[in-house]
């Protein structure tokens, strides 16, 4: 029976169903693991609270896909995690030894429901993502990362950097999409930032970053990023885009959440004729709006691109004298005051659009309720995923 056994395989999800039971399984699963193997341990950060959580969770997925017997999604998902671990320095032996450690720590877990058919159960599920990672891991042949240096760094408001880096190789990544970073200070911290140019094939890449309150990369990109540092950049990912063929675009970005709105605008301008596009780009106080500068350059060549900057103040802040002005020439439309959501569904639904939204994950959330209940299909509105 094994993975097609499917109360076997629903129980083992309980076990991993969020709460005492599965935070108990998950710690001693790794306790067990790391006694075991040194050097797997070495290759997470101290705190392990959140891989627990994302462990977990990982293994209700996988579970519930094998329950409703589908294969294709989880083999290709599991493939794609194993060809990405690739970055930390897994191993086939880590591998093997997170499989045995696993399965004895589900067995003693489970003692008084553990049985035969259990026991291949759970073994065919843990095999199974194991093999299709490590198998998966092992047959790529792009490299698992690429280095760069850092070119330029420039602080445009008081919680936003732009970083200029020059790749070792190209890196192939689509405009709109976000990679993986590794910065010197904090090494095995790695964290996702979205280009804010598209591909380009000397290797030149662009992020805004924004700190976040106490956050602990993004604050230290701001205050102790320099040229000269050396970043590691992992496989892209994300499939937020425009397509060219249907119909005009609305695109809403909170602060650096322009980073990939603005490579696909940029992206865009390779050609003469494209969907009208409306960009909503909006910051807490007018001098946060960090990029209108550039923002007003495109515009004013492409007369598809239309920029509304939105501020949720009227006015600026003591610390803005400190920062360069970035009030553009006249030519984009008005400012506009308030949240960005509220500002947006002023002027409608949108729901004839293709619509893109990117920011802080509330900032996404909100826009997209609201846009949604002014009667926007849901299936329109894109954005990336709502966490690291
Ligand atoms: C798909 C994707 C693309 C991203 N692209 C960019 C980008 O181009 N530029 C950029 O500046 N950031 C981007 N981020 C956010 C970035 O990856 C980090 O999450 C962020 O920089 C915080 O990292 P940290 O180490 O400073 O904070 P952490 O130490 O990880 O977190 C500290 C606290 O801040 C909270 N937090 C985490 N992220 C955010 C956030 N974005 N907004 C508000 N609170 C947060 C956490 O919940 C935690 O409580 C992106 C995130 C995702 C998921
Ligand atoms: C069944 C096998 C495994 C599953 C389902 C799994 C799942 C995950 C998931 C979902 C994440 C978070 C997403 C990501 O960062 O890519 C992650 C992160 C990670 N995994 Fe795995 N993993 C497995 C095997 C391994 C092995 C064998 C190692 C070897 C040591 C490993 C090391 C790591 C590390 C170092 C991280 C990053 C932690 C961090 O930076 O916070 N994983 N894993």
């Amino acid at each position: 029976m094994g993975l097609e056994d499917r109360d076997s395989v629903r129980i083992l999800r309980e076990a991993f169903e969020p709460g005492p039971g599965s935070e108990r399984l998950v710690g001693e699963f790794y306790t067990r693991w790391f006694a075991a193997d040194l050097t797997a341990r070495d290759l997470f950060p101290p705190d392990m609270a959140g891989q627990r959580q994302v462990f977990a969770h990982a293994m209700r997925w996988l579970c519930d896909e094998l329950i409703a017997q589908r294969a294709e999604e989880p083999v290709a998902f599991l493939a794609q995690l194993g060809r990405d671990h690739r970055k930390y320095g897994v191993t086939p032996e880590h591998y093997a030894g997170l499989q045995d450690a696993l399965l004895a720590t589900v067995r003693t877990t489970l003692t008084d429901r553990w049985d035969a058919r259990l026991e291949e159960a759970a073994t065919d599920v843990v095999t199974l993502a194991v093999g299709v990672m490590s198998g998966a891991g092992e047959a790529e042949t792009a490299p698992p990362f690429c280095d760069g240096t850092v070119l330029e760094h420039l602080r445009p408001t008081r919680d936003v950097s732009v970083i200029r880096l020059k790749m070792d190789h190209h890196i192939d990544y689509h405009a709109g999409q976000y990679v993986s970073v590794q910065v010197p200070q904090w090494p095995r911290r790695w964290r996702f930032l979205s280009p804010a140019i598209p591909a380009d094939p000397q290797g030149y890449v662009e992020f805004h970053v924004r700190s976040v309150a106490g956050g602990m990369v993004s604050t230290t990109i701001l205050g102790e990023t320099r040229p000269g540092d050396r970043w590691r950049l992992a496989a892209p990912h994300g499939a937020m885009h425009v397509d060219r063929e249907a119909g005009d675009v609305l695109m809403v970005a909170g602060s650096t959440g322009l980073a990939p709105l603005r490579a696909l605008i940029m992206d865009m301008c390779r050609f003469a004729a494209n969907p009208r596009v409306h960009l909503f780009f909006g910051a807490k106080y007018p001098c946060e709006l960090y990029d209108l500068p550039t923002l007003w350059e495109v515009a004013s060549m492409n007369p598809w691109l239309s920029v509304t900057p939105v501020s949720e103040f009227d006015f600026d802040p003591p610390w803005a004298a400190e920062y360069p002005d970035n009030r553009p020439p006249r030519g984009l439309h008005v400012r506009q005051t308030g949240r960005l959501d509220e500002v947006v569904t002023r002027y409608g639904s949108w729901g004839d659009r293709q619509i893109l939204v990117c920011g802080r994950p509330e900032m996404v959330a909100a826009t997209r309720s609201a846009l949604i209940a002014k009667g926007a299909p849901a299936e329109r509105i894109q954005h990336d995923p709502l966490g690291n």
